[in-house]
């Protein structure tokens, strides 16, 4: 399989856990295994303690499955998939697509919700996430959709709350959206994994896989649960023999998953809400100091609103290039920036993370370096 690096990863597998600061990343400050334990209904906290370290049921634990469905309105135990997030896009995109097929993708994006599609053979259009009008925040044109659209168009991915944008479109839009990839017979695949971290709860969207019969979401514990050292996440979907096709093919990357993941997910699962309510917290109170950062620094940083997850994507207007300011962070101050050109996006952005404790820090260190600047 001819597959380009994975330029994010390959960036975060070099720095992560050797910069000071990390700014760019996407998930929510880590629960503990302590924190999580003391969140545990007692059937699951019984559960952990009686559990078999044995192989466990590819398609994921039926108990797991249950708790998984329940959050969903159409979805039942038997047609979710229990897998690690990453490997939910990679064997999705394997069972769905054939070389030769279209795939219409937003953009800029978490790199394997294109690439995979590419790598087997697939044309992929870029589906562009652009500066609103109001140079505001984000927005997406309906009507290029329907342009972008082939006869050979199989598939359209989404992701709302999108990284690294934030942007999550009007209800009115995603029924648009969902109307044009029914009238063209598209399977919609819908990456879901920062759903439930819309700044506003009013504006949280239904799953794709409840309003949408052709629809397949991903979702998982990384970023809404906090929780991404247990790699766990699932598919979920109406269509027709999807499952099967897909658990076989799972035979070839993990066979199943890790049983005391499984135990703890289990935890995070039923604990959705409160774990949701306090990542929330996290992020508007780093929210409100990017903004108050962005205002201040006005000649440096143009603040573009995110409406959901844990990113924003702000323009750097400051002297040099916004590869030029992430090298100076790291280098300088020991701060992790991530310039858009990691989402395969040519403008001056960068990421912002804004669900981890030390953002405050974080944020002090570059404030420290622009002034020396
Ligand atoms: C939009 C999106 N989808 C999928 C993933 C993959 O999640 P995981 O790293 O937990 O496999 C990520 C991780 O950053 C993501 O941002």
């Amino acid at each position: 399989m001819n597959i380009a690096p994975f330029e994010l990863e390959r960036l975060f597998a070099q720095h992560e856990f050797r910069a000071r600061f990390l700014l760019s990343a996407s998930d929510c400050e880590s629960l503990s295994l302590a924190d999580l334990l003391a969140l545990a209904d007692a059937d699951s906290r019984m559960r952990w303690e009686r559990l078999s370290l044995g192989y466990t049921e590819s398609q994921g634990d039926p108990v797991l499955r249950a708790a998984i469905a329940a959050n969903y309105e159409q979805i039942g135990p038997d047609e979710v998939v229990v897998l690690v997030p990453e490997e939910g896009i990679f064997l999705a995109m394997h069972t769905l697509l054939e070389p030769g097929q279209h795939v219409i993708a937003m953009h800029p994006a978490y790199q394997s919700l294109h690439e995979v599609a590419r790598a087997l053979g697939c044309a992929v259009s870029q589906w562009p996430v652009t500066v609103s009008s109001g140079r505001t925040g984000w927005q997406l044109d309906p009507g290029l959709l329907e342009d972008l659209i082939q006869p050979a168009t199989r598939l359209l991915v989404v992701n709302f709350p999108h990284n690294p944008t934030g942007f999550v479109p009007a209800l009115e839009l995603f029924e648009a959206i969902l109307d044009t990839a029914g009238r063209h017979g598209l399977v919609v695949f819908s990456d879901e994994m920062y759903r439930g971290l819309e700044h506003d709860p009013a504006i949280r969207l239904p799953s794709v896989v409840d309003a949408y019969e052709r629809g397949i979401t991903l979702s998982g514990l990384s970023k809404t649960h906090a929780v991404p050292g247990l790699r766990l996440g699932w598919l979920a979907t109406r269509l027709p023999a999807f499952v099967d096709r897909l658990v076989a093919h799972k035979d070839y990357t993990t066979i199943c998953n890790s049983a005391a993941s499984e135990a703890l997910g289990l935890m995070a699962v039923r604990a959705t809400r409160r774990i949701e309510d306090r990542n929330l917290a996290l992020i508007q109170a780093n929210l409100g100091r990017a903004q108050a950062f962005a205002r201040q620094y006005a000649d440096h940083v143009h603040w573009l609103a995110p409406q959901g997850g844990s990113i924003a994507f702000p323009a750097w207007v400051g002297p040099g290039s916004v590869d030029e300011f992430s090298r100076r962070a790291l280098d300088q101050r020991g701060v992790l920036i991530v310039p858009a050109r990691f989402f395969g996006h040519a403008g001056p952005h960068f990421r912002l993370g804004l669900g981890r404790a030390n953002f405050p820090k974080a944020l002090g260190q570059v404030e420290a370096l622009l002034q020396q600047s």
